[in-house]
């Protein structure tokens, strides 16, 4: 008989998550209802159905009792900013003033290394309440924001994606590369990227704010690690795009400021991607960039909706992002509660097992992680979340009469937020749970 090793575990819960995009394939997931997820060395041994792997289970390793909640892989945040945590729920009149009023005033203060720790970890408390493993974050333009985040998130095995803000222009001189420098970034990628499971993004904000000399550096720096990832904001309000066409009349569109200067590719992940028309999705789709669709965000700030149908029409990556400060939630179920209502606006209309797809393998796809993090494949690693359809008293009482997965999934999105988040597990440990 052989004895348990330490490195195995097993949690008993319905099962959830995809091998397809549920928009382009009919059979694009795998529901266990009565499932067992089997965990080795922090990655996933198999998911399937109880009856046919309990008796796989080495001798003397009892699954977890999760029966009556609901585990999927731990959701992916592709877009928000760590050092925006003080400064949410702001009250602006939209984008650039909301910037000059609260966010370059609150990022000044992350060259304190203690204040930028502190918010690191906060920040990172909440991200694990609200069930979200991996997120792709924005820093400010100090290195010691950075070295703060990713020690924070280091400590925690967490799976985080982070990088300096490049700015040299049109911003504060109190937040200002020196004019065509990407200031530290190459001694932060060699420092952070693929250290433990930390990646690094490089993080030019948004085309107002770099010259183009800057733009190049960018661009070098990309070229130079073509691993890491790219993360930028686009299209996102009307007096932007403007400001944008002014600064840059030589350009098609916004999206064709960056492709110019070579920052579209695998890897790239575009905030916003509001007033982008037909030719520029089918650039993102042509490079393998992709779109962070931020919905809280762009209602908070008036800045409009996204046309999913638009994107999908020309088959461009896509993947949910809160854009906490600006985003008004730190969850993903709550910003599928408004993508859902931004896509029935635009007239079309977002599945819930559409939304829970975006929120893990199809960020996973955006962020070229796929059999990383998203899924339960062999292998992947086990970032999971159990989430409690009976977490608050409506739940439970719209939940206790379903007739279908896809009512089940849209009344967690649309009533749900941290509350809902029973547990989350990263790398196979517990790194939260929700106290009774
Ligand atoms: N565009 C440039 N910077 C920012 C930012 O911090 N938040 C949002 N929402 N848009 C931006
Ligand atoms: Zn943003």
């Amino acid at each position: 008989m052989s004895t348990a090793p330490h490195n195995v575990q097993a949690y008993r819960a319905s099962l959830l998550h995809f091998h397809a995009d549920p928009a382009f394939h009919g059979d694009a997931h795998a529901w266990h209802e009565d499932g067992l997820l089997v965990v080795e060395d922090g990655r996933v041994k198999a998911a399937g159905d109880y009856a046919a792997l309990i008796g796989s289970l080495p001798d003397g390793v009892t699954p977890h009792d999760y029966r009556g909640q609901l585990i999927t892989p731990g959701f992916i945040d592709t877009h928000l900013h760590y050092p925006q945590t003080d400064m949410i729920a702001s009250p602006s009149e939209g984008l650039l003033p909301w910037l000059e009023t609260y966010t370059f005033p609150t990022e000044r203060r992350f060259e304190d290394p203690a204040h930028a720790r502190a918010t690191a970890e906060f920040f990172l408390d909440e991200l694990l309440r609200c069930g979200t493993t991996t997120a792709v974050v924005y820093c400010t333009v100090h290195p010691q924001s950075v070295d703060a985040f990713f020690e924070a998130s280091e400590a925690r095995n967490l799976r985080m994606v982070a990088g300096k803000v490049l700015m040299d222009r049109n911003c504060p001189d109190f937040l200002r590369d020196c004019e065509g420098s990407v200031g530290d970034s190459a001694a932060l990628i060699e420092k952070w990227h693929k250290r433990g499971r930390q990646l690094y993004a490089i993080t030019p904000r948004f085309a107002p704010t770099s010259t183009d000399a800057q733009l190049r550096a960018t661009a070098e720096l990309a070229k130079a690690w073509p691993d890491t990832f790219i993360q930028t904001h686009v299209s996102e309000n009307k007096d932007e795009c403007k400001w944008v066409g002014e600064l840059h009349p030589q350009s098609r569109s916004y999206l064709d400021v960056y492709e110019r200067f070579g920052l579209m590719r695998p890897r790239a992940l575009f905030g916003h991607c509001i007033w982008l028309d037909d030719e520029d999705f089918a650039r993102m789709a042509a490079t393998g960039s992709a779109v962070a669709v931020c919905p809280t965000s762009n209602l908070f700030l008036g800045s409009g909706l996204f046309d999913f149908e638009k994107a999908d029409g020309a088959n461009a990556l896509l993947s949910l992002g809160t854009d906490v400060g600006a985003g008004t939630s730190f969850s993903i179920l709550q910003t599928m509660n408004e993508a859902y209502k931004v896509a029935r606006l635009k007239g079309s209309y977002l599945p819930a097992l559409r939304m829970f797809y975006l929120a893990t393998l199809g960020a996973a796809r955006a962020m070229d992680l796929e059999g990383t993090i998203g899924s339960f494949v062999p292998g992947a690693e086990a970032d999971f979340i159990v989430l409690d359809p009976k977490a608050t008293p409506l739940l439970a009482r719209r939940t206790a009469q379903l007739e279908s997965l896809e009512e089940l999934l849209f009344a967690l999105a649309l009533l749900g937020d941290d509350r809902a988040v029973k547990a989350t597990y990263s790398g196979g440990a517990l790194v939260h749970r929700r106290s009774a």
